[in-house]
């Protein structure tokens, strides 16, 4: 029985050094994302680089049906996922929260937490039932605190974490590891709008390859999340020092810094 590892959004960014950091260990993979030109090319040179099976599946997991049909995809073809990697997400252009595009919040929605939910449960329980399996969400520093200038996205990922930890906790016992993973700031193509200006001593922009390096890691060491930076960990802790309405007021001034906001 050949088994897979199956990464959503593997075409660029940390879901493409994942898609490499679990080639280099000789895992196959189903790569799911929408640009079937990207993931064939990924496809090639993954195969011809490490020796392994790659299979690409066009998936807009902003659709509501498309993780059932992944799933059922991987089901009648009998590809056995024994490690989920759900990457796929995205923030939105505008700062402030009232002025999003609600069409776009619904998206994020889909990708960010829904498909995340319904992966997880889909394939989750198929490993409950082979009491083996990892399942890898990709959440962010910004689930630690709100994030004024970012409300969605980061209350979005603040529900990939809970979640993620409360499955690691539920699913241990059936022999299936969750973990979380929690970037700082990576450089992809993530920032639509151009690379976060925060000063490198106060905030690095790490590479993906290393945060892949080190999730891929702590995923097989069963650990329940992971910040792959040390200096993005210790800004992670703050939340857990002061009123919630001072750590909103820093993270402000942070994400003000960051995407250059003045208040008019
Ligand atoms: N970069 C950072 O600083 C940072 C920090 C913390 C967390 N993260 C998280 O890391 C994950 C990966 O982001 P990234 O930084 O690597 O950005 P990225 O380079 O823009 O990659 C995003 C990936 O998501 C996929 N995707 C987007 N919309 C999709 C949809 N509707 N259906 C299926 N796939 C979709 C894209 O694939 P296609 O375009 O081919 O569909 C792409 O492969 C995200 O969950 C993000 O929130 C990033």
């Amino acid at each position: 029985m050949t088994e897979y590892t199956l990464i959503t959004g593997a075409t660029s960014g940390i879901g493409r050094a994942l898609a490499v950091e679990f080639a280099k260990r000789g895992n196959n993979l189903i790569i799911a994302s929408r640009n079937l030109p990207k993931m064939r090319a990924a496809q090639k040179e993954l195969q011809a680089k490490y020796s392994i099976k790659v299979i690409p599946v066009v998936s807009d997991l902003s659709q509501p049906t498309a993780p059932q049909k992944l799933y059922n995809y991987c089901h009648k073809n009998k590809l056995t996922v024994s490690v989920l990697v759900n990457n796929s997400g995205f923030g939105l252009k505008a700062n402030l929260q009232v002025e999003q595009d609600l069409a776009e919040c619904e998206r994020l929605f889909q990708v960010n937490l829904h498909a995340v939910l319904q992966l997880s449960m889909l394939f989750g329980r198929a490993m409950k039932k082979r009491r083996r399996g990892y399942i890898l969400n990709v959440a962010s520093t910004a689930a630690f605190q709100p994030m004024p200038y970012a409300a969605l996205y980061g209350a979005s990922k603040a529900f990939v974490l809970a979640l993620s930890e409360a499955l690691h906790i539920e699913l241990q016992d059936y022999g299936v590891g969750v973990t979380a993973l929690c970037p700082g700031l990576t450089d992809t193509n993530f920032f639509q709008n151009g690379k976060p200006t925060v000063p490198g001593w106060l905030y690095k922009l790490v590479t993906p390859e290393l945060a892949a390096r080190r999730a891929v890691k702590a995923l097989y060491q069963k650990k329940i999340y992971i910040i792959p930076y040390f200096q993005h960990w210790l800004i992670a802790q703050f939340s857990r020092f002061g009123t919630r309405k001072t750590i909103a007021r820093i993270m402000r001034r942070l994400e003000k810094m960051r995407k250059k906001i003045r208040i008019l």
